[in-house]
């Protein structure tokens, strides 16, 4: 039966445990050819269904604030599988739940090289092979922290801000090329980063979702297989809220 990603290969950034595990499986469900990278070790999911698929989905290191392991990273992709024609720019790291006059620099700037430089050299290590080929997609993952404002977590939301502008600004600029550049923001998700917060501001967070709960990852893969595949190839510099109607309020 023909996969909705057949003939696709990506790359997956933050695949080892959380949306990105639960992307990257299902992209090599649906016929990708999956390159899943992460600084640490795949999570026990990914490494069974790797096991299980070794011929669609390999796992790599890659520390995506480092543009050498970017290189290496398209270098190794393409010797595998080819090069890629879908970038999903997925990992992150959340932040201390701090106001400005609490929170330190240095974790505005950790904040900052992963959320927004890490995206960043993600971009600039595959668009010139996409722009030679003028085919490509690329799913940049900010959040709803980024877009709708609240108290605290400065360093978070203002680099998942930065991270949204930054999708738009590549849309726009690449979609000459037929590259589409979208983002999804997503809501409050249940995965080891958001297992951090507390469990008094894990219940306030699901009373502030209309949803009223968290969404598994495999709740957001689908949306990530939808804008990598041809099924949206007139949705460009688009910014898709998946967050249980979080925003609207
Ligand atoms: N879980 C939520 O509620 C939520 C909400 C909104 C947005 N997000 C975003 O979704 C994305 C995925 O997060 P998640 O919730 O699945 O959490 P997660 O912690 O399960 O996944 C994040 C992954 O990014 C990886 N990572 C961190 N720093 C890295 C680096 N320098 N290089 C390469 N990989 C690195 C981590 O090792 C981890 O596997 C993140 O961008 C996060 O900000 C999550």
């Amino acid at each position: 039966m023909a996969g909705r990603l057949d003939g696709k290969i990506a790359i997956v950034t933050g695949a080892a445990t959380g949306i990105g595990s639960a992307t990257a499986r299902l992209f090599a469900a649906e016929g990708a050819k999956v390159y899943a990278a992460d600084i640490k070790e795949p999570g026990a999911e990914l490494a069974a269904a790797i096991k299980a698929n070794p011929g669609s989905l390999a796992s790599a290191r890659l520390d995506v604030r480092s543009e050498e392991e970017w290189a290496a990273a398209l270098e190794a992709c393409t010797a595998t599988y080819g090069a890629p024609n879908v970038l999903i720019n997925n990992a992150g790291i959340g932040s201390s739940h701090k106001p400005v006059h609490e929170e330190s620099v240095e974790k505005m700037r950790a904040n900052f090289e992963v959320n927004v430089i890490g995206m960043f050299l993600g971009m600039k290590t595959v668009l010139p092979g996409m722009m030679a080929a003028r085919e490509g997609a690329i799913v940049n993952v900010a959040s709803v922290w980024g877009w709708s404002g609240i108290k605290n977590n400065v360093a978070y939301q203002t680099a998942k801000a930065a991270a949204v502008m930054l999708s738009k600004n590549a849309a726009v600029t690449y979609a000459p090329y037929n590259i589409r550049i979208n983002c999804v923001l997503p809501g409050y998700v249940d995965t080891p980063m958001s297992r951090t917060v507390t469990d008094e501001d894990a219940k306030m967070l699901m009373e502030f979702t209309p949803l009223g709960r968290r969404a598994e990852p495999e709740e957001l893969a689908p949306m990530f297989v939808f804008l990598a595949s041809d099924e949206s190839s007139f949705v460009a510099a688009a910014n898709f809220m998946n967050d249980g109607g979080m925003s609207a309020l």
